[in-house]
């Protein structure tokens, strides 16, 4: 059997890694399987992209499709018309997608149209919220993709709501906390002390790690976040007045781009107690995980970090599609709202919660092999 694997961005990388490993041990134990990596290039820069596969054991694309930024028509458009050249010659018996970026829609579509057949790890999980990309694009790749595999019951359900198939859908788990498992070890041997003083983002004045105070993780890349410079002024105000923490704020591209056409940097330098980091790696992000009181986020795979390791944290946004996540679940986190919103009273009682490690049914560093299993009964 030949199966072909899709990434394109940071959370994809993380999320074929250990579905990787599991065809190598597959195929140890004997079965004919061949692998084919196309990496449409969404991200590109070394610490977005190169650095992880060296992190994550990954090997090198066997396609790098170079899509680079751009609008959403460019990416999806420049990805369909270069992968359906790579389905042409390598026409494989399934084709694997991740996540919900523009790649894992926009490869389906492709691949769908000429008949292949498609997987989609980490199908299901909706936002109900139809102006965000990645929420159309899970919907779109869902509604035809053959095989569905879910990270929680609540995706099935969702699934079976929007008409498909039960036979076409088996709950496997998150395969990103097998990732998390595989790296614990690494991440539990680095302080953030050590990570800080080598990572800081130098533009942003000198300012020197305090290890007193409550520590709080930020990390922000969602346009609703960053695009409204009204909500970020409001969140830079709202951080100078917490005075008894100390928040490390780990940049995205796309947030350091809108920092600067903001002319924000300069506000960023005056507030003392606000540490600006370039992106980090994988490991590094989980040692801040571990350390920190509470995390700010907008991105889903923090949120199911912090959910295992049991950190507290909010969700700057208006919802989430991983409900399974929060304090009401079982978990450890909180709808917030927006950089601009008023979530004071939230924050005061995360940095008071106890740190409690919660993990979702089959939430258990063994998801990848249960993918695999699922597409191998297929074959
Ligand atoms: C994408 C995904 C999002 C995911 C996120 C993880 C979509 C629609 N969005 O958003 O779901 O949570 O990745 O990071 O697919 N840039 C660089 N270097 C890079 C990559 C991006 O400088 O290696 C900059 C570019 O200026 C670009 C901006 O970041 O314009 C945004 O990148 P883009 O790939 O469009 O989307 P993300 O915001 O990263």
């Amino acid at each position: 059997m030949k199966i072909l694997s899709v990434v394109a961005t940071r959370p994809n990388f993380i999320k074929i890694a250990p579905f990787i490993r599991a065809i190598e041990k597959e195929r140890e134990g004997g079965t004919d399987l061949t692998h084919v990596l196309v990496h449409t290039g969404q991200h590109y820069d070394n610490n977005m992209s190169a650095s992880f596969f060296d992190e994550f054991q990954l090997p090198k694309p066997d396609y790098n499709l170079g899509i680079g930024s751009g609008t959403h028509a460019e990416q999806d458009g420049k990805t369909m018309l270069a992968f359906e050249q790579v389905l042409l010659s390598e026409k494989p018996d399934w084709v694997v997608v991740v996540g919900d970026v523009n790649a894992t829609m926009s490869t389906c579509v492709t691949a769908k149209k000429m008949n292949f057949r498609v997987c989609h790890i980490e199908a299901g999980i909706r936002s109900f919220d139809r102006s965000m990309p990645e929420e159309l694009n899970r919907i779109i790749t869902d509604s035809i993709a053959d095989l569905l595999l879910t990270p929680d019951e609540l995706a099935i359900k969702n699934l079976l709501r929007e008409g498909r198939k039960a036979e076409d859908i088996a709950f496997v788990g998150n395969v990103m906390i097998d990732t998390l498992d595989w790296l614990l070890p690494n991440a539990e041997k680095l302080t953030p002390k050590s990570i800080i003083e080598q990572k800081k983002a130098k533009s942003y004045g000198e300012k020197s790690f305090r290890e007193s105070g409550n520590l709080v993780l930020i990390t922000l890349h969602r346009p609703s976040n960053v695009d409204v410079i009204e909500n970020l002024t409001a969140f830079l105000d709202w951080i100078e007045r917490k005075t008894h923490c100390t928040f490390l704020w780990v940049l995205h591209p796309r947030t350091s781009e809108r920092l600067k056409n903001f002319n924000l940097q300069a506000r960023i330098a005056t507030i003392k107690q606000l540490v600006m980091l370039e992106a980090l790696t994988y490991t590094e992000t989980l040692t801040l995980n571990l350390n920190v009181r509470t995390i700010l986020t907008d991105s889903g795979g923090l949120q199911e970090e912090a959910c295992v390791i049991g950190t507290p944290f909010l969700v700057l946004r208006q919802q989430t599609e991983r409900p399974s996540t929060l304090i009401a679940a079982g978990g450890t986190g909180s709808i917030a709202g927006n950089t601009g919103a008023d979530f004071d009273e939230l924050f005061e009682a995360a940095l008071k919660q106890e740190r409690k490690a919660f993990r979702p049914h089959l939430w258990d560093g063994k998801t990848a092999e249960r993918c695999l299993q699922e597409i191998l009964s297929r074959s």
